[in-house]
């Protein structure tokens, strides 16, 4: 931390934040980059030095921390309100600053004219060198004060960052990273679906165009909110170019009495000079230690086996029984009863809001199968969808007003559900009443908690409600959660439409995506893993035949897939050919006995051919490491080319294996599986020579995935 009267520099590792926010001046950023060890902030700002350009205004106007209105700035404004049309063009500066400690730093501005205070909250995380920012905003005016946007900052990016992505998908297929065309103008994804979205992962990744995995300068962005979101990139055409990450609001949704103060979502911000997969794990360190709880941490992930896509809504005490007994025998250690339990929900189209067991299928409640799961010495996990109702419903027929909807309009059909106003107070009660009554009377140690539809038109009593709806959602799972601190929480809305940094404060899984078409996971779970560690993205083993893609993929693929996540199972096990079965129970065992350093490693995405995917897994002490290496199609060439290690210890020798599939059979042989031995001694080879000479990988069909162990000798 450096103090030199009107800047503030915050460094972190090989990060440096300069800052300068002198008394009266508009706070800004002057650099966010590698670490300045002998540069003077006074300097920077003069190597920062503008002119007016011909055709331009006489005099330059500065970038601040908010770009608000009031800078008559072109381009979007971070920050945009009013009083009833007045009081528009907020002009912010600085009143004061403070320290709470070396790497955080809170801004203080006021404007006198609009009466709004803004206050910007940076930090850098000395352990995981994360910034977080965060603004809050203060009407200290005599009347109302509707924010039309607010951006959690506006961050400048850095000339180097040329190439952007942003994140797209769609049901059953997420996290997509798009690469954006080189643009003047504005680049803009605005997710008004009232979750964090299926189609708009609220991030941005920004690299220079030698940037690849393993080196370059990557800039990453992320909001952890899980409502509505803008992601904003303004490149303006004098050259400079703004990210803004915020909530969405609808008009009104934001209104401000006199005294109250608005706080935007946390934007995580990260930066690195050696490449995308090193900005991730610096995403992941900071996720592990500093946003999710930690509870269980020091708890092996247990292995899931989800009835959901065995039975969907056909719920059988005697043969739910029976796939218990199926799933202890291939090793399941928590068996989740998912969707179709409770109230009369025999399809989709009934019982959502009544969360009591279906007397039809559970004549004596859920004791008898929670019995038989932990005599098999599993754990019980159960299904929610707590914010939704169906009209045909117990709850609805008492309380039809007890929904969001936007007055004088027909609600959108969406799986045949409404979506409840969690914003009234006796609809959380509700909720948390019969909740936590079924963790209550049950030995009950993991949910499910679902959320199906998009939120088309958040109404609460007149007026736009994403915004309250989804505080009061974290405000209730946290109480769950107090109530029953050894319950886990996933966060599903079907499948990774609810998977962010925000609801992951108060939750410990994401539910990845409802495809276990292992190609697509392959793929789905590389996108995912750029924010995402591995024990937090769920991952099941599902049937042979996709019920979603109807593609036909080996147990083999399907394992290799799902061992790189939370490993689970989702697929009829009464149904499965036993030579399946035991490949399937191998599988399992080998997640277990590697799971430790899945789940704790630190990942690396691999720089390949474009018909491969490849990651691993090294343990930070770099004793140890997993790599995978999936053939999705076929390849041009003959051979499918060389594994490139990395991470690893360069003067350290490891102990090459391949581990899965077992045994492991190349198309043609010899090939350096018996050359090198790779199945049973394994062959021995420095760090250096497995990280820049590569190793041959052995000829295989497509769809197929090779697993290699490697361990220091
Ligand atoms: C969507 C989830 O993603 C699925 O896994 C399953 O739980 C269904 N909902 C149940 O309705």
């Amino acid at each position: 931390m450096e103090r030199l009267d009107d800047f503030i520099t915050l460094t972190a590792g090989n990060t440096s934040l300069v800052l300068a926010c002198g008394i009266g001046s508009r706070p800004s950023i002057l650099y966010w980059g590698s670490r300045l060890k002998n540069t003077d902030p006074a300097l920077l700002q003069l190597m920062n030095t503008r002119q007016s350009a011909q055709g331009g205004t006489d005099t330059v106007v500065s970038a601040s921390l908010l770009n608000e209105t009031g800078s008559g700035l072109p381009g979007l404004s971070g920050f945009s309100a009013h009083r009833d049309g007045r009081s528009w063009a907020s002009l912010f500066k600085v009143v004061s600053v403070e320290q709470p400690s070396e790497s955080e730093v809170v801004i203080t501005c006021d404007d006198e004219v609009t009466d709004v205070r803004a206050i910007h909250l940076i930090g850098f995380n000395p352990d995981s060198n994360l910034m977080t920012c965060q603004t809050k905003i203060i009407n200290r005016g005599d009347d109302a004060l509707s924010i039309d946007w607010c951006a959690a900052a506006s961050l400048p990016l850095n000339p180097k960052a040329s190439r952007l992505f942003g994140f797209t998908g769609r049901w059953s297929d997420e996290f997509h990273i798009e690469e954006v065309e080189p643009f003047m103008g504005s680049y803009v994804r605005e997710n008004k679906s009232g979750r964090t979205s299926h189609d708009s992962f609220p991030a941005l990744l920004a690299c220079g165009t030698e940037t690849i995995e393993q080196s370059g300068p990557s800039f990453g962005f992320h909001l952890g909110w899980s409502g509505n979101h803008r992601v904003r990139v303004d490149r303006l055409s004098d050259g400079r170019a703004f990210v803004q990450l915020g909530e969405y609001f609808y008009p009104g949704e934001m209104q401000l009495a006199p005294g109250d103060m608005y706080t935007s979502p946390v934007l995580y911000a990260g930066f690195t000079t050696r490449g995308l997969s090193a900005l991730s794990r610096k995403f992941h360190y900071h996720l592990r230690h500093f946003v999710m709880d930690g509870r269980i941490n020091e708890k092996p992930r247990p292995i899931h086996y989800n009835t959901w896509e065995a039975v969907y809504f056909d719920h059988d005490l005697g043969h739910l029984k029976k796939l218990a007994d199926a799933a202890a025998h291939v090793g399941a250690e928590r068996f989740i009863l998912d969707d179709g339990w409770f109230g009369g929900r025999r399809d989709d189209k009934t019982g959502l809001g009544d969360w009591w067991p279906s007397l039809d299928q559970y004549p004596e409640g859920l004791g008898p199968l929670v019995d038989h799961v932990r005599q098999l010495g599993m754990e019980f996990g159960i299904w929610f969808e707590p914010e939704m109702v169906n009209p045909d419903s117990e709850l609805y027929r008492a309380h039809p007003d007890w929904i969001l909807q936007a007055d004088g309009v027909e609600q959108v059909p969406f799986r045949n559900q409404y979506v409840l106003d969690l914003t009234r107070k006796e609809v959380t009660d509700y909720l948390f009443e019969h909740i936590n009554k079924i963790l209550s009377d049950h030995d009950i140690t993991y949910v499910k908690w679902d959320m199906n539809r998009d939120i088309n038109h958040p109404g609460s009593r007149g007026r736009p409600a994403v915004y309250k709806q989804t505080r009061v959602l974290y405000d209730l799972i946290d109480r769950l959660r107090q109530e029953h601190p050894a319950v886990e929480i996933e966060s599903c809305s079907s499948g990774g439409a609810r998977a962010d940094y925000g609801v992951l404060r108060y939750t410990d899984r994401i539910w990845t995506s409802d495809s276990n078409d292992a190609l697509d996971r392959q793929r789905i779970q590389r996108g995912a893993s750029h924010f995402f560690p591995l024990e937090v993205m769920g991952a099941h083993v599902g049937p042979e035949t996709c019920h979603i893609t109807g593609r036909r993929l080996t147990m083999k693929l399907r394992v290799a897939t799902a061992f790189f996540g939370h490993m689970g199972m989702e697929l009829n096990l009464l149904e499965e050919v036993p030579q399946d079965i035991e490949v399937l129970k191998k599988g399992l065992e080998l997640h277990k006995k590697h799971r430790a350093l899945l789940h704790g490693g630190d990942f690396h995405r691999l720089d390949t051919p474009q018909h491969v995917n490849a990651i691993g897994v090294v343990a930070s002490n770099m004793d140890e490491g997993l790599f995978s290496w999936c053939n999705m199609t076929g390849h041009r060439e003959t051979l499918p080319g060389r594994i490139f290690f990395t991470g690893l210890a360069q003067d350290y020798k490891y102990r090459v294996r391949i581990i899965w599939p077992a045994p492991v059979v190349s198309t043609t042989s010899p090939s350096i599986i018996e050359a090198a031995d790779l199945i049973d001694g394994g062959c021995v080879i420095p760090g250096e020579a497995l990280m820049r000479v590569g190793m041959q990988v052995p000829l295989m069909k497509p769809e197929t995935c090779l697993i290699y162990h490697l361990e220091k000798v």
